[in-house]
């Protein structure tokens, strides 16, 4: 006798979804569908539109187009943190733009960190180029992950994840960190719950961190300058 099969449609909706979801997890940036397309900022700066900015016309572009010198010195180091993060995304570096790049140059005297962060838009690879480095995140699970790097060694860093970086050497530490986002964005912890503008109340901050408000207001007072 034959078997009645189910309809294959409620399946195959599913299956699709399923693929188009880990298509879009595995991708960070639009793909492009050309070879390039070196923006033309727009007029006065201003954020970056999906799917990134519009392109030079392929005819005006010249090698110059894709080259970036910016990280070739050091940033200074003279700040509290004693850290300095350039960076090279596409707003300074149009040459990236749809191209899912973008890349950091981390200085950091000895003791220096690069404090507490996340990048909404981007995983990070972070490679010590001098120095040694402590690097962390924290998983979603609460996990903490961490080592220490010396030159020519890497550690990745899964996107949206809180993430440090920290000389733990005698000597002054450099690294190079890549981005599979033209513009990563940058979410600093302390910058983000005390420096917000305008302020997010201390009543919220003390409940949420279950300390007095006295607390916070000297946290507010490191991070608002
Ligand atoms: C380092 O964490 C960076 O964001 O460049
Ligand atoms: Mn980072």
């Amino acid at each position: 006798m034959a078997m009645s099969r189910p309809s294959s449609s409620p399946l195959l909706l599913v299956l699709t979804a399923a693929l188009a979801a880990l298509v879009s997890t595995c991708v960070a940036d639009p793909e492009p569908v050309q070879d390039f397309c070196v923006a033309v900022p727009p007029a006065g700066g201003g954020a970056a539109a999906y799917p990134g900015f519009p392109c030079k016309p392929a005819s005006a572009v010249v090698s110059g187009g894709f080259f970036f010198a910016g990280l070739a010195g050091a940033g200074s180091t003279d700040n509290a943190f004693g850290s300095s993060v350039k960076p090279g995304n596409v707003l300074s570096f149009p040459g990236l733009n749809t191209l899912g790049l973008a890349i950091n140059r981390v200085d950091l005297a000895p003791g220096g960190v690069n404090p507490l962060h996340s990048h909404p838009r981007a995983a990070e690879l972070v490679h010590v180029v001098a120095g040694q480095v402590l690097v962390g995140f924290v998983s979603t699970a609460g996990k903490y992950y961490s080592k220490v790097l010396t030159e020519g060694e890497s550690f990745v860093i899964p996107r949206g994840t809180m993430h440090f970086q920290y000389n733990v050497g005698n000597a002054s530490a450099r690294a190079m960190t890549v981005f599979n986002s033209q513009l990563p964005g940058v979410v600093g912890a302390a910058a983000a719950l005390f420096g917000a503008d305008p302020e997010i109340p201390d009543a919220v901050l003390a409940k949420s961190f279950q300390v007095d408000a006295e607390i916070i207001k000297l946290l507010k007072s490191k991070s608002r300058k």
